[in-house]
């Protein structure tokens, strides 16, 4: 009878697992703040997607730290970049059986670890916006399925669509990070890609947790611009803008479960404190409740193994 009133599901099918690549490293290395999460070598990355695929998620994330980084972040959109030759990797070996997301942005890549290209003290939008574009472009050339401005700039939507179209991606789909919040949630991924900002913060393109209307017009302004899918990050702490978000657009709604919600429950769970697989299942379904399409889960492998349905 439970199974029948039951009125949010969770499969593997709605996952998406972030993989990180890095150039020139030559063993897998474990990320401090996220247990059981790893930066790969390239060579390793078609037997993490090998596993990802067999526990049935279908879309991966990728995320590149590149060996050097400038003031332009050109790694970023280099035809030879790390992420570049691990999507035509996963492409040439897995085809159409993986859904290949890229992760665009530049902090990885730039000097100043900021989101975009820096003038004096301030983000230049629209330059920083040509650059998305490029990146974007590069991804779609090596294979990518589907593209993922996290970069919070200003029209960055418009121009990688225009950009891709241009360049004759027109099946690409944009996944924009659209209400992405300046988030005390993001410091284990710091640490995991390498990419802090060396002066200030976020808070002149990313999003205050303050401000629901604000994301609003993020989501709208995307929505607008062509966006395929929606995004809202972190999750946890923001399930009223998935529920939000959900009622106002006919659009695919996801959420990114990001670096600091896994560190809490792992942190929890290694002292015991809390029922590890429990908490992910509830953590989950209670995005998925919120009315979330699709989740971006550091727990995707994990998640996928354990879960089941008729408990
Ligand atoms: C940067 C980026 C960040 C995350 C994804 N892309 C960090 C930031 O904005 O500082 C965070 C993801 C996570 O914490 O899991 N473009």
């Amino acid at each position: 009878m439970r199974r029948l009133v039951r009125e949010t599901r969770l499969s593997a099918a709605d996952l998406i697992a972030p993989v990180f690549v890095q150039e020139d490293l030559g063993a897998r290395v474990q990320v401090d703040s996220m247990p059981g999460l790893e930066r790969l070598p390239l060579g390793d990355v078609t037997c993490e997607v090998e596993a990802i695929q067999k526990l049935g998620v279908p879309a991966v994330m990728l995320f590149g730290i590149p060996s050097g980084k400038d003031g332009t972040g050109s790694r970023a959109f280099d035809e030879n970049g790390i992420v570049q030759r691990a999507i035509s990797q996963i492409k040439g070996c897995f085809g159409d059986r993986m859904v290949v997301m890229a992760d665009v942005c530049l902090c990885q890549y730039t000097s100043s670890g900021h989101c975009g290209i820096v003038r004096g003290d301030r983000i230049d939008n629209d330059t920083t916006n040509a650059v998305l574009s490029r990146i974007a472009a590069s991804q779609a050339a090596a294979g990518a399925d589907v593209v993922s401005p996290s970069a919070m700039m200003d029209g960055q939507v418009a121009a990688i669509r225009g950009g891709l179209d241009g360049a004759g991606f027109a099946d690409v789909a944009i996944m924009s990070h659209s209400a992405k919040h300046r988030s005390s949630f993001y410091s284990p991924f710091r640490d995991a890609a390498g990419c802090a900002p060396k002066f200030g913060d976020r808070r002149t393109y990313q999003v205050p947790f303050t401000n629901a209307r604000e994301a609003m017009r993020e989501v709208a302004s995307d929505v607008r611009e062509g966006v395929d899918i929606v995004m809202i990050k972190p999750a946890l702490s923001y399930l009223d803008l998935i529920a939000e978000t959900r009622r106002r657009f006919d659009v695919p709604v996801s959420a990114y479960s990001v670096s600091g919600e896994y560190a809490l429950v792992k942190a929890a769970a290694m002292r015991g404190w809390v029922d590890e697989d429990e908490i992910i299942r509830e953590v989950l379904h209670s995005i998925r409740r919120a009315g979330a399409d699709m989740i971006v889960t550091y727990f995707a492998k994990q998640a996928a193994r354990t879960l089941d349905d008729d408990r």
